[in-house]
């Protein structure tokens, strides 16, 4: 039942414990633009910046919301509803900010360049900026190299070719075992390989083109397959192994009915796999895009109607979203292409704090705030 509605993935956001960091990482290290400073529809408190590619389009967005204690746990439910976010600011809990990967969270975020030559000159650029590089591995469908971002999200880059297509003419309809070549790994010679020339600046044909896909972790595989393909409406185009480690699965979903990079989710299945958690350095959801309000609408009555619990339609300001979770927890949103240029020109996004015409009157106040980073107060007293 591939759905009417979905253009693909709309967006990614991850959770940062220093947006200027994450800015630099995005900005300097990966060549996106940043497209939108501001804060949190939910609350003022939580920083907040949107990253479009070099093409100049903003139908692919990475988002980062700062979480900046170090003290405190990344509220576990995540910014769900606005209720919910402001208890979390007000009483947060004593621990560890970090987030980590496991059923039900994500696991990566694949991006996309053209060729295997360009990868070499990713991983040079990359490896000459003070990053830790693995790969170029050959993954069946593509070859890939991994990293991380400056709060240890893993991020991917991957090439076009081979595609998907390459190993049976109905995707998803056979189980695929992986061929010799990407399970027998010589790692040695995968280490050294690499650009011989330094690519300090990211040129045109290097440019990330977007998402190639994002990878996420179930306990239980099938659970998920019936989730996505059945009631939400994607189709599966891969069964196969997980080429990392043993006993595991790793199947693919295309959110559009044509599976190529941009459109594609994935999920490792690993059984039984302890549940993860949410906090900084992890991906807090994924959005799939919906072609407009009225598009947005009928999903979400569709979703109901296959019995997912499904929030209701949310004005996130940029753009209007529903959110739900997968069968391991893990938190989606369908969302409207972002309407970026409601309070800054197209030829200026990024360049100001934009906030809501309401919290105009307090911009002093809001930005020093953001200037400082303060942690969240805790009212644990005036709750009670
Ligand atoms: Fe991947």
């Amino acid at each position: 039942m591939p759905s009417p509605y979905s253009l693909g993935i709309h967006s990614q956001a991850f959770i940062s414990a220093n947006l200027e960091r994450s800015t630099r990482f995005m900005v300097d290290d990966l060549g996106l633009r940043l497209v939108k400073r501001t804060v949190h529809p939910h609350d003022e408190r939580i920083a907040v910046a949107h990253f479009g590619f070099a093409d100049g389009g903003t139908d692919q967005i990475v988002t980062y919301y700062e979480w900046n204690p170090i003290f405190y746990e990344f509220p576990a439910d995540g910014f769900v509803d606005q209720e919910t976010t402001k208890a979390s600011l007000d009483d947060p809990q004593a621990g560890s900010p970090h987030g980590r990967w496991g059923a039900g969270t994500n696991h990566h975020l694949a991006l996309h360049t053209d060729s295997r030559e360009q990868l070499l000159n990713w991983k040079r650029h990359l490896s000459d900026r003070g990053f830790h590089v693995t790969g170029p591995y050959f993954r069946n469908y593509f070859s890939a190299i991994y990293f991380n971002d400056p709060d240890g999200a893993i991020f991917e880059i991957a090439t076009t070719e081979p595609g998907f297509g390459h190993d049976e003419a109905v995707l998803g309809s056979d189980y695929m075992k992986p061929p010799e070549e990407a399970v027998d790994r010589k790692e040695r010679d995968i280490a050294a390989e690499v650009a011989s020339e330094p690519h300090a600046d990211i040129s045109a044909e290097m440019a990330l083109r977007g998402f190639h896909h994002n990878t996420s972790v179930s306990s239980d595989i099938e659970a998920v397959t019936d989730f996505f393909v059945n009631r939400v409406g994607v189709d599966l185009i891969k069964m196969t192994d997980y080429l990392d480690a043993a006993d595991a699965t790793h199947y693919y979903y295309s959110a559009t009915q044509e599976p190529r990079p941009g459109h594609v989710l994935t999920y490792f299945g690993f059984p039984g796999y302890p549940a993860g958690r949410l906090g900084v350095g992890l991906s807090h959801h994924i959005a799939l895009t919906a072609r407009d309000e009225e598009a947005l609408a009928e999903w979400r009555k569709a979703l109901a109607g296959a019995e997912i619990e499904v929030g209701e339609i949310e004005d996130e300001r940029y753009f209007s979203s529903v959110s739900f979770r997968d069968p391991d927890g893990h938190l989606y949103r369908i969302a409207t292409p972002p309407y970026f240029t409601i309070d800054e020109a197209a030829g200026e996004l990024g360049q100001k704090l934009c906030l809501p015409s309401e919290l105009e009157s307090r911009r002093g106040e809001i930005e020093e705030s953001l200037r400082l980073r303060p942690a969240p107060t805790p009212r644990r007293t005036a709750a009670a």
